[in-house]
Formats: structure tokens, sequence, C-alpha cells
């Protein structure tokens, strides 16, 4: 038998995908990027943990609209050049110290703005993954009331034609490439373990 040991890790990241949000409230000129990586999926509802003093949340309260867009390894660099800044003009208290206000996180990052078909926000071209989203439900994370939970349905998925199996809905699982989130390290998917009992191909 292993062995444990107890401990108290601060924070619970053992390892999720990357996601970048876009939002954009009616009438801005540029879009907001936001970096996460609570994110998962049941059926085709999506589900994101967001720190209600981000411009994200901001922006799905006034008209939950989004892209959630789904990086690979290769965006790590882009997706730092923007982890120091936020869309809000004024900076919240606590994130002061580590944080600076940017408007146009596309030019700082190198990210190239896609029309959505659906939603207002666009899509990031370089993301191979593109899902147009609604929210659909918003809960308070807790009772300190820093975070919510945001359901969103996944109204249209765009792929880079390179993950697309030709003729089908299916992503070709040896083409895409997710990018893990771990203890604030940034992984690439490593190698394939086993398979399914489910899986369609
Ligand atoms: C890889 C990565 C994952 C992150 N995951 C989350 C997350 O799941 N939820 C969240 O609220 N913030 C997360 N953050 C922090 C936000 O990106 C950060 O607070 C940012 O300033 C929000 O931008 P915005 O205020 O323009 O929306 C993450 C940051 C990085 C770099």
């Amino acid at each position: 038998m292993n062995s444990t040991l107890a401990i108290e890790p601060s924070v619970f990241y053992f390892g999720t995908p990357v996601a970048l949000l876009t939002t954009a409230k009616a009438g801005d000129e540029t879009a907001n990027i936001t970096p996460i990586s609570s994110a998962w999926a049941l059926g085709d509802t999506y589900v994101l943990g967001l720190s209600n003093g981000g411009k994200a949340m901001r922006n799905l309260r006034d008209n939950g609209e989004l892209v959630i867009n789904l990086p690979d390894a290769r965006l790590w660099e882009s997706i730092e050049r923007i982890a120091d800044t936020t869309g809000v003009a004024d900076v919240p208290a606590p994130k002061r110290d580590k944080y600076r206000f940017e408007p146009d996180k596309w030019t700082l990052g190198g990210f190239t703005p896609r029309p959505s078909g659906i939603v207002g926000p666009p899509r990031i071209a370089e993301c191979p993954v593109q899902m147009e989203a609604r929210v659909t439900n918003l809960t308070p994370l807790d009772e300190e009331g820093d975070a919510t939970i945001v359901h969103a349905k996944v109204l249209r998925t765009h792929v880079h034609q390179a993950l697309a199996v030709p003729g089908t809905s299916y992503v070709d699982v040896d083409a895409w490439k997710p990018m893990y989130y771990t203890f604030r390290h940034y992984f690439a998917q490593g190698e394939r373990v086993g398979v399914n009992f489910r899986a369609e191909r």
C-alpha cells in the first residue's frame, strides 16, 4: 500500500485545461480576453468558475455572450503575456500589486479576432477550438461573494480544419493537443494511455 501524507495546499490546481474566454459589452471597441482553467463540460453545458472582480464576469452579467476558446500548448507564451493584465480599468484593490489594466489584450498577446456567427464577442483565430456560448445560469461560488459559477450553453463549435475528421463532427484526438494548467505551470498533453469503451472512433 502507498502511504500518504496530509497536506494543506493553498490552491487545488491539480490540472485542468486552459481556456481563453472572449467577452464584450455592447458598444465595446475591443473585446476582452480572460485566461481561465476552472472549466469543464457536461453535455452541451460548460461550467466555469470566474472571479467577480474580473472583466469577464462584468461583461457576462451585461449580456451573457461569450466564446470559449481552447488553446494548444504552443500558445502558452501568448497567454502568459496577457496573464498579469485585466480589462477592468480601475484595477480592483486586491489585484493592484500584481495586475495592470490592458484595454487591448489582442495586440499584447498576438491574438487575431475572427467574427462569431451567433454571439457578439469574436473568436480567437489562433485557438484550435472556439465555442460560441450563452450564459444560462449564474450561482455564487461561496458566501464571501468572490466568485461565480457560470453555466454556459454551447451554441456552435468551430475547430481548425486539421482537427476535424472529414464528413463527421468528430475531433481527431491524435491532432488535438489541449494545454493543462497544473499549479500555475503550463503542460502539454502527454501520451495516450488507454481508450474508454464508449470512444466513438
Ligand atoms: C492559465 C490561467 C488560468 C486562470 N484561471 C482562472 C479561472 O479559472 N478563473 C478566474 O476567475 N481567473 C483565472 N485566472 C486569472 C484571470 O485570468 C485574471 O484574474 C485576469 O486578470 C482576468 O482578466 P479580466 O479581468 O480581464 O477578465 C487564470 C489565469 C491564468 C493565466
